[in-house]
């Protein structure tokens, strides 16, 4: 605390990220991807190595534009551009929450950032739990209100239960909230889910976050975007451009063009990864794991017998470090990002010597 902050820095909550630890610890916490990106990245970063970079950036991003605009089969002015999802995020919270105190509705467990930019922007939120099975139940986002939220949103598939939500549903809260904004955060859905990019141009309220984080291996280049309809997407733009109008640097422009452009190594990563998810769910079940139905690069675990603090204690006296959440709820899992096979391996040969001691 300082009293040369600002009154409001006084109460902020900030998210904490999971540890990038400086030791060397098997890092199965933040669901980094298990390989590294396409080579074509570090070719495309290195042919803009060089002098040019006493410029700013291409304001315009329009090759990064195009290759989104392409993959998703929508027009450039549909898709907007930020430093991460992180950030992309923000600027929906502040272009598309703020609705004369009309609340923004999201579940009680999911991305914990969003609660975050709840209190940053004064953004009054409704949270609704999940079902006892931890799923969206449809029904208490399509029941009518006296006030219409100003907004839905929720991870699909979800964080970090690693569950998804069919298409349909999501049609139908969105045809159920015509006049609210339903935001899908799609941070992981390359691993198993379908994209709800389908149904924007049914329902025009829908706005689609995607990641390069996660599928594309990219976490370290911060490049994350919305698909909307041009009306969203240009407010956003109105937002970012009272902001910082140059979110993402030359190199960063470069190497998100080159993965969404290798769209083979993408397919294989990400399938790979799908594999070791289901192997790893066997494997874990196996040891007495509860295992959430998962269609990310995670898994969502709880054993019966074992208090989940001490698990996670155990794996890190072991130098593998997952994540754990002080969160009703949620307190008895363990979120584990799948690895390669061999980290995987790793991983249930230090459990079943935990369980076993
Ligand atoms: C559900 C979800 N959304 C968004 C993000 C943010 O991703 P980034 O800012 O790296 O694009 C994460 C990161 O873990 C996430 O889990």
């Amino acid at each position: 605390m300082s009293r040369f902050w600002s009154d409001h820095i006084h109460e902020l909550v900030p998210y904490v990220p999971g540890e990038q630890p400086k030791q060397q610890l098997l890092k199965l916490n933040t669901n980094e991807h298990a390989y590294g990106p396409s080579p074509r990245v570090f070719a495309a970063i290195a042919a803009k190595n060089n002098d040019d970079l006493r410029l700013y950036p291409p304001y315009e991003a329009s090759a990064l534009l195009s290759a989104i605009a392409k993959k998703h089969n929508v027009a450039t002015d549909q898709v907007f551009l930020g430093n991460g999802s992180d950030e992309v995020l923000a600027h929906v919270f502040n272009t598309l929450f703020l609705r004369e105190g009309r609340p923004l509705l999201l579940p009680d467990i999911t991305y914990s950032f969003y609660k975050t930019y709840c209190a940053f922007f004064k953004v009054p939120a409704e949270v609704i739990p999940l079902a006892e099975d931890f799923t969206i139940r449809v029904e208490d986002y399509t029941r009518e209100r006296e006030v219409a939220p100003a907004a839905i949103i929720f991870a699909n598939p979800n964080a970090p239960t690693g569950i998804a939500l069919a298409l349909d549903d999501i049609a139908h809260i969105a045809q159920a909230n015509p006049d609210s904004a339903v935001v899908v955060d799609e941070a992981y859905v390359d691993f198993g889910a379908d994209s709800a990019v389908a149904l924007i141009a049914q329902h025009p309220n829908i706005v689609v976050i995607h990641t390069l984080s996660k599928s594309y291996a990219l976490a370290g280049l911060r490049v994350g975007y919305a698909v909307a309809s041009a009306e969203i997407v240009a407010g956003l733009q109105r937002v970012k451009d009272s902001f910082n109008s140059y979110p993402l640097d030359t190199l960063a422009q470069a190497g998100a063009v080159a993965a969404i452009e290798d769209q083979a190594y993408f397919d294989e990563k990400r399938f790979a990864i799908m594999q070791s998810r289901d192997k790893l769910t066997k494997d874990l079940q196996q040891l007495g794991f509860e295992v959430l139905p998962s269609k990310t690069n995670f898994v969502f675990a709880r054993h019966a017998d074992h208090e989940a603090q001490q698990l996670h204690q155990g794996l890190r006296d072991r130098h593998i470090l997952v994540r754990h959440f002080q969160q009703p709820r949620i307190e008895q899992f363990l979120r584990i990002t799948v690895g390669t096979p061999e980290q995987c391996a790793k991983l249930i040969a230090a459990l079943r010597e935990i369980l076993n001691a």
